[in-house]
């Protein structure tokens, strides 16, 4: 057992990752089945070398300025590590790995499940149904649009947005993205992806939006006011990433004016807040950020946060390090 640091495990993870933390490094986790405090983020951050968070611990600037001199590896469970302030992380010391690749295939399933869901007006079908509102069935109920020929922009195109796109060319979209730096030609043409150089002129082409990208400061309110007044009124917006990434009060807006057709939202601002104008609107589809949430998923994305920590107490290269 690598005993000699002291690994503070923010949250529950399933059972088979929390035995081989404990057996490893005898962890101490929080099996209160809530998030901590912020005043005992801050004192496990006083007492451990290693602290393995997740997507709802805050670690801004002001905690990890206070962090005590052990706390040398922040291991995030979820590949977004836009809750950790990297460079207050960096300025100190402290190194941050993360989770990607294993969590890209069910998250791109779920981006699919919302496009589904929302043009095919699934959730509204489901909820009239359990509401014992169903009459029988009718040539003119619950028209909604299929996917083939439609046009799918993703904002975003690194490993989540590829397997997003590579599905949705399956179903016979056409796919539009906007990145900084231009896919390769092959992957281009096996994809059949036209790239955008301006975000900007791709939003007035596309029916579906699909927001990709990393949250952060450069990405904040990537979609805002002005940039869903340049989509078409019939078009979706499917955002499987971060809240922070579109502009919740002019989203909101645009659909209650019928200046957007529908959403498909997984991920939230203020998590788990859902703004209850969100909740009344029937064409919008609500999902607990469930994006990454298989059995598979979790338990690969925590032994990735073992191998990580294994590495950093044994001094090698940190396999998944982001600062
Ligand atoms: C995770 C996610 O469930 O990995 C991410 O960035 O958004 C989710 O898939 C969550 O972040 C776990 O911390």
């Amino acid at each position: 057992m690598l005993q000699r640091l002291k690994v503070i495990v923010t949250r529950r993870l399933p059972e088979a990752v929390e035995t081989k933390l404990e057996t490893m490094f005898g962890a101490e986790i929080n099996r209160s089945g809530k998030a901590l405090p912020r005043e005992a983020l801050a004192a496990a951050l006083h007492r451990c070398d290693v602290l393995a968070c997740s997507v709802g611990d805050r670690l801004d600037t002001e905690l990890i300025g206070q962090a005590g001199e052990r706390l040398r590896l922040i291991a995030n469970f979820g590949v977004g590590v836009d809750h950790i302030d990297l460079d207050a992380a960096r300025a100190k010391g402290i190194a941050v790995t993360n989770t990607p690749d294993v969590l890209t295939d069910d998250t791109a399933d779920i981006v699919m499940a919302l496009i589904l869901m929302a043009l095919r007006r699934l959730g509204e079908g489901e909820r009239l149904l359990r509401a014992g509102g169903w009459g029988g069935w009718k040539p003119t109920d619950f028209l909604g649009h299929g996917l083939r020929g439609k046009k799918l922009g993703i904002p975003g195109m690194g490993r989540i947005g590829q397997a997003a796109a590579r599905r949705a060319a399956a179903f016979g979209m056409e796919i539009h993205y906007h990145n900084r730096n231009r896919l390769p030609r092959e992957v281009e043409t096996a994809i059949g992806a036209r790239w955008w150089a301006e975000l900007d002129a791709m939003l007035p082409v596309v029916d579906v939006l699909s927001v990709n990208a990393p949250y952060g400061p450069h990405t904040h309110h990537l979609i805002d006011a002005r940039r869903l007044a340049l989509m078409r009124r019939d078009a979706f917006l499917i955002n499987t990433a971060r809240g922070g990434l579109v502009d919740q009060e002019a989203l909101i807006a645009a659909l209650e004016s019928g200046a957007l057709a529908g959403a498909g939202l997984d991920v939230y601002p203020k998590e788990p807040e859902v703004d209850t104008r969100l909740i009344a609107l029937p064409n919008v589809v609500l999902l607990p950020h469930l994006g990454s949430a298989t059995v598979e998923t979790r338990v690969a994305m925590g032994e990735k946060v073992v191998a990580n920590i294994e590495a950093f107490a044994e001094g090698r290269e940190l396999p998944d390090r982001v600062a």
